[in-house]
């Protein structure tokens, strides 16, 4: 069926199409309710369904005759290993390891934080909550210990499942200290800690409180999926919004089953037997659906990579997965592909791998510049997706089409994500709520309901996902993307319109990093916006006004400045750009021009506003921010 059609269908019939698309799933109880209401504003999908997540990634494939085959690969170019796992292996060690968390007293609805790097052993404590029915929330590894405790005082787990270490490029970065720190400074106090030892480090384990992986498996035994229902929380994940609060998206059981089956197969292509490598994160949404989830739900191969797109040992690392495993599909961040371009522009490691497996690339993260889109089509000669999704999906809102219905490839268009997938129905919107003409830019809306498999609230404060999602313009979902539909119905997104920001595919808030340098005692005010960056898409700049009277040096207080976002949010904010500014520009209410301030670092025309406190601010400023993010 052509896309448009299916769209249509999904759109003017929500119940009967899902209804349908529910059949991909095995369920323990169908549902017979498919689209209900949950509040005034918001809706769950397949309420009176029953299953297990767990189950589906991996007993239903043994049920069905195949845990002989490969259901997951580590390969982890930074410590030298490789590991295949069977479903059967996989299955056994995952009911385990749902028997350790039992033994800890955690039971379904109870949570456990999960902070490991990518080894196997993260997906197997993520796959064992799902067993036990219990909510994980996994926190990606760069983040420091202050902001791991935000987290753990918002999820409250009682179980926190750490590994010694992570192993970046060409250093070991010690995690236990990090949990450490991270329960020393968080009001909530988890119970138990399970870490996994990693050759590289030996973590103290403090003792009363934490336990050793392997020693706890050894004594476990294999235990059943528990059934849960289909609005019960899977997993929490938080992300940045625009205060320094993270949020925390849950998602649901039943409609994330779904939407990953439906885009396994509508989106990707992929069918059981493929092998699927997203080479993200387990700590980032991509890595939540198509490292674990929907990859081995489908009943593909999936590959956690320990890694790098370059350096680990050279920018042909991912071609060399590619060909070494024969991957389908490969899903990955234009960062990525920027980084292998700029050491490999030519595509000459790309030459010395077989890779005739590998039948499309997917990208998403951030906008697929025309450049690198261009680069890697005419370098691979590949169809090159880019997909634009969130994590509050948790799956693509927007793609190419695989074909046209009538098998023939529908067409990419550089700089746009494609075509609103079926259910999700996306228009333009102006300030007053109305439809923008074609080719206009403006706020990008998905008019409600919202298919299954996205954000079914925020946890700790569903009055947020209203007020940060649904308040803009009622009866519609706001993205906090600006982009437009051109004439022939391809979606661009150009970015966010609010102050979150996208450095090297990971999301983070300006708002938190402002938080930060504002609480440094030198600090009168500062500003944090995104510029514009070469490799990483966008980096963050810090403009920071002092206190009069301050005595140490700007030298020092810059350096001192950046120490305090590594430690309070992490490396991966990449703040190295701070400016020790006389005053920012704002409006006579005090707001502060961001907008402003990006024009002016961009070299763009000034819009200047009229509620400006006093035009001669950006005549002094001008000098010193045209040109910063050249050098
Ligand atoms: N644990 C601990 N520290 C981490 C980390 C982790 N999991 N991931 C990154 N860091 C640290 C890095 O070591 C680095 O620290 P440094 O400043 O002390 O050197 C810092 O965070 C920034 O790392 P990164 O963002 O990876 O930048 P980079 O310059 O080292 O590498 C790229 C650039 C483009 C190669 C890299 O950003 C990349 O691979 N990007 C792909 C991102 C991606 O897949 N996103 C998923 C979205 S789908
Ligand atoms: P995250 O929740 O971390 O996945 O980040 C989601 C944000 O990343 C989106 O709101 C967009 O701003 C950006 N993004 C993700 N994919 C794309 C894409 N394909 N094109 C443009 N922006 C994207």
């Amino acid at each position: 069926m052509k896309h448009i059609e299916q769209q249509e269908l999904a759109i003017n019939s929500p119940e009967s199409y899902w209804q349908e698309q529910s059949e991909l799933v095995a369920w323990y109880k169908k549902p017979q309710t498919i689209l209900s209401k949950n509040t005034d504003s918001w809706h769950d999908w397949f309420a009176d369904g029953e299953l297990n997540s767990c189950y589906l990634a991996l007993d239903y494939h043994i049920e069905q005759g195949r845990g002989a085959d490969t259901a997951l690969i580590y390969d982890s170019p930074v410590t030298g290993q490789k590991q295949k796992f069977t479903y059967l292996e996989l299955t056994s060690l995952v009911a385990k390891f749902a028997d350790v968390l039992r033994s800890q007293h955690v039971t379904k609805g109870d949570r456990v934080l999960i902070y490991m790097p990518m080894i196997p052993q993260a997906a197997i404590a993520m796959l064992a909550c799902a067993r036990l029915g219990a909510i994980h929330s996994v926190v990606f590894g760069g983040f420091a210990a202050n902001e791991l405790a935000v987290r753990i005082n918002d999820a409250e787990p009682k179980v926190i499942v750490g590994a010694s270490c992570g192993v970046e490029i060409a250093k070991v970065i010690p995690y236990k200290p990090l949990i450490d720190d991270a329960i020393e400074i968080a009001t909530h106090k988890p119970n138990n800690c399970i870490i996994f030892q990693r050759e590289e480090v030996e973590a103290q384990l403090v003792p009363g409180r934490d336990l050793d992986w392997q020693e706890q498996m050894d004594i476990a035994i294999e235990i059943p999926p528990v059934p849960v229902k289909s609005t019960d929380p899977l997993y929490i994940l938080y992300t940045s919004g625009t205060t320094g609060k993270p949020k925390g998206v849950v998602r649901d059981n039943g409609g994330h089953a779904v939407a990953m089956q439906y885009s396994m197969k509508n989106i990707y292509g992929m069918k059981k037997g493929d092998t699927f490598w997203a080479a993200s994160d387990v700590g980032w949404v991509v890595g939540h659906s198509y490292i674990i989830y929907g990859t081995l739900m489908a009943g593909c191969t999936t590959i956690v990579y320990e890694g790098k797109p370059i350096r680990t040992p050279d920018a042909g690392a991912f071609w060399r997965v590619c060909a070494e495993y024969k991957v389908n599909a490969l899903f990955s961040a234009p960062t990525a592909f920027r980084a292998i371009g700029k050491e490999d522009p030519e595509g000459d490691l790309l030459k010395e791998y077989d890779l005739s497996s590998l039948k499309r690339l997917f990208l998403a993260g951030e906008r697929l510049d025309p450049a690198t889109y261009h680069w890697l089509k005419e370098k691979t000669q590949l169809p090159v997706i880019d997909h634009w999704w969130q994590t509050e999906t948790g799956w693509a809102i927007a793609s190419t089409p695989l074909d046209d219905g009538n098998g023939n490839i529908v067409a990419t268009k550089a700089g746009s994500a494609g075509f609103p997938i079926a259910g999700f129905d996306v228009q333009i919107l102006d300030g007053d709520g109305q439809q923008v003409p074609a080719g206009q830019q403006g706020s990008v809306a998905i008019k409600l309901p919202l298919p299954p498999g996205c954000l079914a609230t925020i946890y700790q404060d569903p009055e947020r996902l209203v007020s940060g999602y649904l308040s803009n313009h009622p009866g519609y979902y706001t993205s906090g993307d600006g982009g437009y539909i051109d004439e022939d119905g391809y979606l661009f997104i150009m970015g966010r319109i609010d102050d979150v920001i996208n450095v090297a595919g990971h999301r983070l808030s300006t708002g938190e990093m402002e938080e930060v340098l504002s609480g440094h005692p030198a600090v009168a005010e500062c500003a944090v916006v995104g510029i514009n960056d070469a490799l990483k898409g966008q980096v963050p700049l810090g403009l920071v006004v002092i206190k009069n009277g301050i005595t140490a040096s700007d030298e020092e207080l810059i350096s001192e400045l950046k120490q305090s976002i590594r430690d309070d949010i992490g490396a991966i904010a990449s703040l190295k750009k701070l400016l020790i500014i006389d005053r920012l520009p704002k409006t006579r209410s005090g707001k502060i021009l961001r907008k402003t301030l990006r024009q002016m670092i961009d070299g763009q025309e000034i819009e200047i506003p009229s509620t400006i406190e006093d035009t001669q601010v950006i005549t002094e400023l001008s000098g010193a921010l045209v040109g910063i993010n050249k050098g």
